[in-house]
C-alpha cells in the first residue's frame, strides 16, 4: 500500500493543468529565459513579446516540464501579465500567482516560485542590452534566489541520483 498522501489541488490548478493558457513558445520573443532545471525534469521557459515604446507586454506564453502546480502557475502567471509594464510585471510575487490560483498546497510553493525567478529573469534579459531602469534591483530578489536555490538541488539531485544509477548497475 503507497504511503503517499494524495495532494489536494484547488479547481482552478486542475482546470489550467489540463487546459493551459498560453502554452508554447513565442518564435519573436524579445525577452525569454529558463528556471528550474532539465536534469529533474522541473523547468518553466517563459516568452515575452514586449511593445519597445511601451515597455508593456502584448504577449506571454510559458513552456513547462513538471508538475500540475509548476504547469498552474506558469499559466496563470502568462494571463497576469499581459498588457502590465513590465515594472508591474515585475512587482508579481509567488504568492500573487498562489493567490490566484486558489492556494498552493505548501510543497509546491516551490513551483510558483520557479515562474516568478523566469519571469524576472526574463525581465532582467529584456535590460541586458537596453539601459536599465530605477526600479530593477541590482541584486537579486527573494524569489530569484530562491529560484536558483532550487536549481542548485535540483542538479545535486540528479548527480546524487546518476551516481546511485552507476553504483547498482
Ligand atoms: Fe517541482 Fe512542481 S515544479 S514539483
Amino acid at each position: 500500500m503507497s504511503s503517499r498522501v494524495p495532494l489536494t489541488y484547488g479547481k482552478k490548478v486542475l482546470e489550467l493543468f489540463r487546459n493551459p493558457k498560453n502554452l508554447g513558445r513565442i518564435e519573436d520573443a524579445n525577452a525569454e529565459a529558463l528556471a528550474g532545471s532539465l536534469a529533474c525534469g522541473d523547468m518553466i521557459a517563459i516568452y515575452l513579446k514586449i511593445d519597445e515604446l511601451t515597455e508593456k507586454i502584448v504577449d506571454a506564453k510559458f513552456e513547462s516540464y513538471g508538475c500540475a502546480a509548476n504547469i498552474a502557475a506558469a499559466s496563470i502567471l502568462t494571463e497576469m501579465i499581459k498588457e502590465k509594464t513590465l515594472q508591474d510585471a515585475w512587482k508579481i510575487s509567488w504568492r500573487d500567482v498562489s493567490s490566484e490560483l486558489g492556494g498552493l498546497p505548501s510543497v509546491k510553493y516551490h513551483c510558483g516560485v520557479l515562474a516568478v525567478g523566469s519571469l524576472r529573469r526574463a525581465i532582467r534579459a529584456y535590460y541586458v542590452n537596453r539601459s536599465k531602469p530605477d526600479w530593477l534591483p541590482k541584486e537579486f530578489t527573494q524569489e530569484e534566489k530562491h529560484a536558483l536555490e532550487e536549481e542548485k538541488l535540483m542538479e545535486a539531485l540528479a548527480k546524487r541520483a546518476q551516481r546511485a544509477a552507476v553504483l547498482t548497475s
